[in-house]
Order: structure tokens, then C-alpha cells, then sequence
């Protein structure tokens, strides 16, 4: 900052002369002082004390303001020893007069210098700041973790006692009785609570986990169609994957689980459209990276879940993996999505970094270990695989919206048309309206309004032929009629595998 173009020549050429080779930019305005901070960086700024339309305080109020950092040195013919105190108050470095320029090389030297420690110490600092603010992070989650535990656990016994009296009520009462369906209720009210006891033995990472050496790449392949649907017609996906396996240990039914809650976050987040990226690459974390993840440093695979939806604030963000924290409208959101990411994969020996700002969209990354072994049975059986008896028309009843994407991606994948449907209602209507007739019911057998053998009851009329699958949660069948619970070949348990759903289909198809 100097309005003598010549004094400015003279202060350069005795940095010059010090040995420094320097690019200088030269000002007079605070306009153009803003203007020359912000377009490039500089190592120090050299001011006069007072110029025609600013003097050393202004410019140094401007500097600090752009970065508390930058050393500002005043060089000045003019100042006196009062001025020159209060410069140095307001954060000035150091002084230099005209006359005396020969002190100028010195100083700058040394301040650039005090300037890096300055600066190093903050990173420090920050650095501190950070982690602090990580360990109690991780502290709060890991006792939210042991609480959500324990409480999961004895939940879990209560509940198997209420579904277990739910089941004597119901052997004992004909299908007629007042009571019978008020005990059903409390054997689909028992079975949500169950669901939701599990994501909490997922979050406090308890869950029995069946980890085996997966290829992502191929894990997340076969998922696509069932990812396309889910994220509906608005929302563009975009995926990038290498095209040589990637190894993980991992429980593939638990990976795909995360991918999901992932992917129907980010959908949530996109409201008016927008587009989805799920990519996969290798990651190397070195110690740094991977002490914030509270990881060890080594090879990982990365799977990064992309949108360009809300984003979230920092509030938001610091809440996120906590169970039941959700903002979305109660009924929507039960918030143990994340929950449940967030413990299979640290119990898969993961991390997970987030990155987010409110409007600019939220990236999920995960991080596996590589595994060193190949998959040992590479037959990792995907939906496209299984061998189809292709071309009946099949209805679906499933409440749960997981479950009925994957059946439906499976089915069709198979060479089936498919109706899908979330409500026993839902599929009575859509049986009616059917213009083709329907060769196969696969009906989840507890769903709130109409059950699976209700449904199956209302629509057999409509279609003589028409074969039966029931999906049960557990292996209690006394909720059915009786011509139907002789029948165990009608049921398949949940959860089940592809190959297990389609040669069930095939069977019963062909029985
Ligand atoms: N991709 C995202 N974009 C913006 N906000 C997100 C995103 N993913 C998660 N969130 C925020 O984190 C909260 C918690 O997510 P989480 O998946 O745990 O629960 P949920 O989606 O609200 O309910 P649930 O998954 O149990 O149906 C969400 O309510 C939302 O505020
Ligand atoms: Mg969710």
C-alpha cells in the first residue's frame, strides 16, 4: 500500500538486495486492497502510514479481516512513535522507516516466519478442536449404543413372550371369534416392535452378522434396478463403478441393507428431483484421514452414496447416526436408518464420512478394509442369474417398501409381470382391475388392514387358479385358515435368499 510508486520501487529493490525475489503488487485504495487479497496470496503486506486517501490502520483493518495471519509491516517516512504503538496494538508486526530501510529484509524475514508458526499453530488447534469434538461425539454414541443395547435385548424377551401368547390366544380362538382379530393385532403391533428392536441391536452393533468375502462392485450391480425404482421417475441416478471386483468381508444382506437407507435418504432429500450417484474405488487412508475416522490407516474400499438434495446443517449433521433422530414428519421417518448404517458398519470394521451443507446436496462415503482373500465361492448368486420359468402374472402384497422393491426386482428379473401393492386393500383393488389373470398371490400374511389369507380369501373367487405364496416373519402359521396352514409348502419365511424366493415360485408355479 503505498501512493509514491517511487518509495514502493525503493522498499522492492531493497527486499531485492536482501535476496528475495519478489512479486509485488502495488495499491493506494482499499477497493483495490480488497481486490488484491482476495485474487491471489501473498506472504506480507507492506503499508504506509498515511497515504492520500487511507492510511496503515484502515488497510491493516482490511487485511486482518481477510486473514489474522498475514504479517503487515508499516513503512513509513512519516510516523511517529505514538502512531507506531498504536499500529502495533491493532496487530501490526512491525514498523520500518524510510530512512532506515536496511531493516526492511530482516523483518520481513522474520515475520513470514513467525507467520507460519502462527499458522501452523492454528491448524494445531483446530486439529485439537476437531478430534475433542470427535472422542465426545463417539463417547455420546457409544453409551447411546450401550443404552440402545440393553434396552433392545430385554425388549426382545418381553416381545417374545407377547408374540408367544399372541400365538396361543390365536391356535385357541376360531377364526370367527370377536377376539381373534384383536389378538392378530397384537401379533402384527408385536412384530413392528420387533423390526425395531432389531435396528437397535444393528446400532449398538450386537447384531449376529454373517460376513463373507463380497464383491461390491457385483453387490451393488445387482441392486440397481431395485435402486432405480426406489428413487422414482425424478431423480436422475448415475452410477460409477470400476470394472474389476472389489473385495470387502462383509455380511452381503447387511451391506445391502446400508445401501438402501442410503439411497431412500437421499431420495428423501430430493423432493423435486435431482440426481443420485452411487460410485465404488479403491481408498488409501493414511494415519491422519484415518485417526478422524477412527479407523486404522491402510487400504479400504470407498463407496460413496451422492445427492443433490437438502443438505443439512451442522446441527443436523451432528445428530444424524443417533436413534430416532429424524426431522421428518412423524410417520415418515422412524430415525434409525443411519442408526443401522452406522452400526453394520462399524461392526463391519468400517467408517463413514459425511460431507454436507444446507442446498448443496449431502455425500455419504463408506469405507471397508480391502480383503485380502477373493471370494471363495464366487458364485455370489445375483437376481439376474437364477433361472426363470418366465411370463406369469404375479400380485404382491408387502407393507414394507424394502422388501416389496426387492421382491418385485427379483420377480421381474425372473420374466414375471408384476403388480405390486403395499395394503391387502391395495391388492383387492388390483386384483379386480386385472385384465389378465393372476397365476400367483405372494402375500405378506401380517399386514395392518386386510392380512395376506384375507386377501388371498377375497381374490381366490376372481381367480380359480390362482396359486399362493405367503411371506411370514416367523414360522407361527396359526393366523391362517386351516385348508391353507396344512399346507406348508404355501409359506416361505423371511427372510430369505433369491434363489430360495424363485425356486419357490417355480415350485409352487408348477405344483
Ligand atoms: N441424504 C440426506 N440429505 C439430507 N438429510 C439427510 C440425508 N440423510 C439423512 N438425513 C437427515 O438425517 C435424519 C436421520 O436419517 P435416518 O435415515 O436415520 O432416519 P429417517 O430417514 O428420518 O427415518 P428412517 O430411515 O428410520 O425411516 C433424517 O431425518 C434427515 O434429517
Ligand atoms: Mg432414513
Amino acid at each position: 500500500m503505498e501512493d509514491s510508486p517511487d518509495d514502493a520501487e525503493l522498499a522492492t529493490l531493497e527486499l531485492a538486495r536482501h535476496g528475495y525475489r519478489c512479486e509485488s503488487g502495488l495499491v493506494e485504495t482499499r477497493h483495490a486492497l480488497l481486490a488484491a487479497l482476495t485474487s491471489q496470496s501473498w506472504d506480507v503486506v507492506l503499508s504506509d502510514h498515511s497515504m492520500r486517501q487511507f492510511t496503515s490502520l484502515d488497510a491493516l483493518r482490511v487485511t486482518r479481516q481477510h486473514d489474522p495471519d498475514l504479517p503487515f509491516i508499516i513503512v513509513s517516512g512519516t510516523i511517529g512513535e505514538d502512531a507506531a504503538v498504536d499500529a502495533m496494538r491493532a496487530g501490526a508486526q512491525d514498523y520500518v522507516l524510510k530512512h532506515n530501510l536496511r531493516r526492511l529484509g530482516p523483518a520481513v524475514e522474520r515475520e513470514m516466519r513467525e507467520a507460519e508458526n502462527r499458522r501452523q499453530q492454528r491448524r494445531t488447534q483446530e486439529a485439537l478442536l476437531a478430534s475433542e469434538h470427535r472422542l465426545r461425539h463417539a463417547q455420546k454414541i457409544e453409551a447411546v449404543g450401550r443404552l440402545a443395547g440393553g434396552i433392545a435385548h430385554d425388549f426382545n424377551n418381553l416381545l417374545t413372550v407377547i408374540m408367544g401368547f399372541a400365538e396361543l390366544l390365536l391356535e385357541q380362538l376360531p377364526r370367527d371369534h370377536g377376539a381373534f382379530r384383536d389378538a392378530s393385532e397384537i401379533q402384527v403391533a408385536a412384530q413392528r416392535a420387533t423390526r425395531l428392536t432389531k435396528q437397535l441391536v444393528a446400532f449398538s452393533r450386537q447384531q449376529v452378522l454373517e460376513p463373507r468375502v463380497v464383491d461390491l462392485v457385483a453387490a451393488i450391480l445387482a441392486m440397481e434396478a431395485m435402486v432405480t425404482r426406489l428413487i422414482g421417475e425424478e431423480v436422475r441416478c448415475q452410477l460409477s463403478l470400476p470394472d474389476e471386483p472389489h473385495f470387502v468381508l462383509i455380511d452381503p444382506g447387511q451391506f445391502e441393507q446400508v445401501i438402501l437407507n442410503l439411497v431412500i435418504n437421499a431420495r428423501d432429500a430430493m423432493p423435486m428431483g435431482g440426481t443420485l450417484q452411487v460410485g465404488l474405488q479403491r481408498a488409501g487412508l493414511d494415519l491422519t484421514r484415518a485417526t478422524a475416522l477412527d479407523v486404522p490407516p491402510g487400504e479400504y474400499v470407498e463407496v460413496r452414496v451422492a445427492d443433490t438434495g437438502t443438505g443439512m446443517t451442522t446441527e443436523t449433521l451432528d445428530q444424524i447416526f443417533e436413534p430416532f433422530f429424524t426431522t421428518k414428519p412423524t410417520g415418515r421417518g422412524t430415525g434409525l436408518g443411519l442408526s443401522t448404517v452406522f452400526g453394520v458398519v462399524r461392526q463391519s470394521r468400517g467408517a463413514i464420512d459425511v460431507t454436507t451443507a444446507p442446498g448443496a446436496g449431502s455425500t455419504f462415503q463408506i469405507y471397508f478394509p480391502v480383503s485380502r482373500e477373493q471370494a471363495a465361492d464366487p458364485e455370489v448368486r445375483t437376481v439376474t442369474e437364477v433361472a426363470a420359468v418366465p411370463g406369469s402374472t404375479i400380485l404382491l402384497a408387502e407393507d414394507e417398501e424394502s422388501v416389496r422393491v426387492f421382491l418385485q426386482t427379483a420377480l421381474e428379473r425372473g420374466g414375471h409381470r408384476v403388480i405390486a401393492t403395499g395394503s391387502g386393500t391395495e391388492a383387492v383393488d388390483a386384483a379386480r382391475a386385472a385384465r389378465v389373470p393372476i397365476d400367483l398371490l405372494i402375500a405378506d400374511v401380517v399386514m395392518p388392514g386386510l392380512s395376506g389369507p384375507e386377501v388371498a380369501a377375497e381374490i381366490a373367487t376372481l381367480f380359480p387358479a390362482m396359486r399362493v405364496i405367503f411371506l411370514s416373519g416367523y414360522s407361527a402359521h396359526s393366523a391362517l385358515p386351516e385348508h391353507l396352514s396344512a399346507d406348508p409348502s404355501a409359506f416361505l419365511q423371511k427372510p430369505f435368499a433369491v434363489d430360495t424366493l424363485m425356486a419357490k415360485v417355480r415350485e409352487r408355479l408348477a405344483g
